[in-house]
């Protein structure tokens, strides 16, 4: 992993519509960012597209970040999920458009992953197409949601039903950012890292077994170890398939029931991480079940998930009518990542009358 300026790690993703640097470090991204960004000549007029939540805990800082010499501006809003919706689309393109933004103006998602997924999608949408950069201030968007192009918006039959595959220019992911995370939203990052150290990472499955307490506290030595080899993990499978048809589908493990379960609960009271970490539990049984995986390793699994806080729970009743909605199966087949060992997955289809 190279390094350009002192404690900042760059890693490039490739995308089929240009490739992308993802910095990441502890105040060091937010502290260069404005040198970071000079060599990527991106615009002269940058909208931060932000909620009020966030903005008064940094608006300030990142204002300082941003080169002087540039028009910095600033669009508000909602960062709910029950609002990453078509109406806040229109209402971000209504400011675009009252701060005669064009297409060489670069838009910002400062935020989390609702903020990054609206901001992303009216990027590539305003004017047909305009440049982004992301600064993710949550541990899931840092890990998983500002990585991988995919953006869009809820409708009101279901999840992300309307986006686009359209990466950023730059993504600047400081870790001093999920200092002010509640602890409920930082877990729920935890649970895609825990992920990754199941699907294909034996160094985070390592560092996750060994310091729980560190990495649960924070501890921005264990956070600059752990981002980085997440996103890494990510990049591994996006590089080989971007659209989603196959290898990526393997970063699914624990959404098949996590999906499931934040529908079932109408994204109300689950974080995306407590969900899937349910999954992650389900996809191991059924893994144990269909014995595809050893229970030693099993055990392991449900072992590490305990560690960081998210215990069993009863599958409600009704559940598998919310498991015959998934997007990746057919009519008759449910198509499950499964678990062999820690670090081994594969996919495999189910009918969906076993359930
Ligand atoms: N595009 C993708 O590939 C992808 C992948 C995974 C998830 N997602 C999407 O990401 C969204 C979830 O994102 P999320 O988990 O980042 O949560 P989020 O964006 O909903 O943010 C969670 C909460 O934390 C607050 N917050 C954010 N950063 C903060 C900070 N630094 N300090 C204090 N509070 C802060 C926000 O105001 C919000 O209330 C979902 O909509 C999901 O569909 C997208
Ligand atoms: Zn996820």
């Amino acid at each position: 992993m190279p390094t350009i300026f002192p404690k900042i790690k760059k890693i490039t993703v490739h995308s089929h519509a240009h490739s992308y640097p993802v910095y990441i470090g502890h105040k060091t991204v937010l502290e260069n960012m404005s040198s970071v960004l000079k060599p990527l000549q991106l615009s002269t007029h940058f909208i931060v597209v932000t909620s009020s939540v966030i903005s008064d805990l940094y608006w300030k800082k990142i204002k300082m970040c941003f080169p002087s010499s540039v028009n910095l501006e600033r669009i508000l809003i909602s960062d709910r999920e029950k609002d990453k919706n078509l109406n806040t689309v229109q209402k971000i393109i209504g400011n675009l458009l009252a701060l005669k933004a064009h297409r060489k103006s670069c838009l910002v998602a400062l935020g989390g992953g609702v903020i990054g997924d609206i901001t992303g999608f009216v990027a590539s949408i305003y004017m047909r197409g305009m440049d982004f950069i992301t600064i993710p201030t949550t541990l899931l968007s840092q890990v998983d949601s500002a990585i991988g192009g995919k953006c869009g918006v809820n409708l009101k039959e279901g999840k992300n039903l309307i986006g686009s595959f359209y990466p950023p220019k730059a993504v600047f992911s400081d870790i001093s950012f999920l200092k002010t995370l509640p602890q409920k939203h930082y877990r729920s990052g935890l649970a895609e890292v825990i992920k990754y150290a199941l699907i294909d990472c034996p160094q985070l499955w390592q560092l996750l077994q060994k310091h729980p307490s560190e990495i649960l506290k924070r501890d921005p030595t264990f956070l600059e170890k752990i981002i980085p080899l997440s996103v890494q993990t990510k990049k591994k499978f996006i590089e080989k398939d971007e659209r989603d048809f196959s290898k990526r589908q393997i970063l699914n493990f624990g959404h098949t029931l996590g999906h499931a379960l934040e529908a079932h609960d109408k994204y109300r009271r689950l974080t995306h991480g407590e969900a899937i970490a349910q999954g992650m539990y389900y996809a191991t049984q059924l893994s144990l079940q269909k014995n595809i995986c050893r229970p030693e390793a099993a055990g392991q699994i449900q072992g590490l998930l305990k560690k960081y806080g998210f215990q069993k729970q009863a599958l409600p009743k009704n559940i598998s009518s919310y498991i015959a909605r998934d997007k990746k199966g057919d009519h008759k087949n449910i198509s499950w990542v499964l678990i062999e060992d820690i670090g081994r997955v594969q996919r495999r289809p189910i009918p969906l009358k076993a359930f």
